[in-house]
């Protein structure tokens, strides 16, 4: 009879350590970060520089390089214009056998009102082509936007290396 509370305990505290060896497991293990403020087009390009050269040490194909690159300058153009400030934080991760990228965005601009009008193909507030952010998605292997207007706006995507 006695036995049985220590039998429960014992089961939430394996419970416990596997459940916290699972989520070991599934964190992505930051290998190197760094945070590239953005407020002229100079920063944009040495945002694109900056992430195109950390993707490298992963061994991306250089088209996948150009791709990184691209969607790097896609989001650091989009913070100038409608934010006028901000920043990328770029980090290299590992997640298991896995090294990646991953490109946050960030300002505290005016936000996007309706997010999924702004990743339609062709959908601009600036007469412009509208693809930045389509593009951006369609580039990475997965994207993420969180916006609230009034408070600014945070893009992640990542890119693993295959
Ligand atoms: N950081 C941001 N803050 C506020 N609004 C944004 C931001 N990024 C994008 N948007 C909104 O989403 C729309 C679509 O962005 P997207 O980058 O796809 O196109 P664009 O910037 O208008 O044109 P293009 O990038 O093709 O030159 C923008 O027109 C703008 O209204
Ligand atoms: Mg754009």
């Amino acid at each position: 009879m006695r036995r049985a509370p220590v039998d429960a305990e014992r089961q939430q505290l394996h419970s416990t350590t596997s459940l916290g060896l699972a989520s070991a497991r599934n964190r992505e293990r930051v290998l190197e970060e760094t945070c590239i403020p953005i407020q002229s087009d100079g920063d944009i390009v040495g945002a694109r520089q900056n992430g195109r050269g950390l993707a490298v040490q992963l061994g991306f194909s250089p088209s996948d390089l150009t791709l990184i690159a691209t969607a790097i300058s896609e989001l650091a153009r989009n913070i100038l214009l409608y934010a006028k400030r901000g920043k990328i934080i770029l980090k290299l991760v590992e997640q298991g056998e896995t090294r990646g990228i991953i490109v946050t965005a960030h300002d505290k601009g005016p936000g996007i009102p309706d997010i999924s009008r702004a990743l339609e193909a062709g959908f601009s507030t600036s007469r412009s082509l509208g693809l930045g952010l389509p593009g951006v998605r369609r580039l990475m292997d997965e994207f993420e936007i969180v916006s609230d207007v009034g408070l600014g706006t945070i893009v992640t995507v990542k890119k693993w290396a295959k």
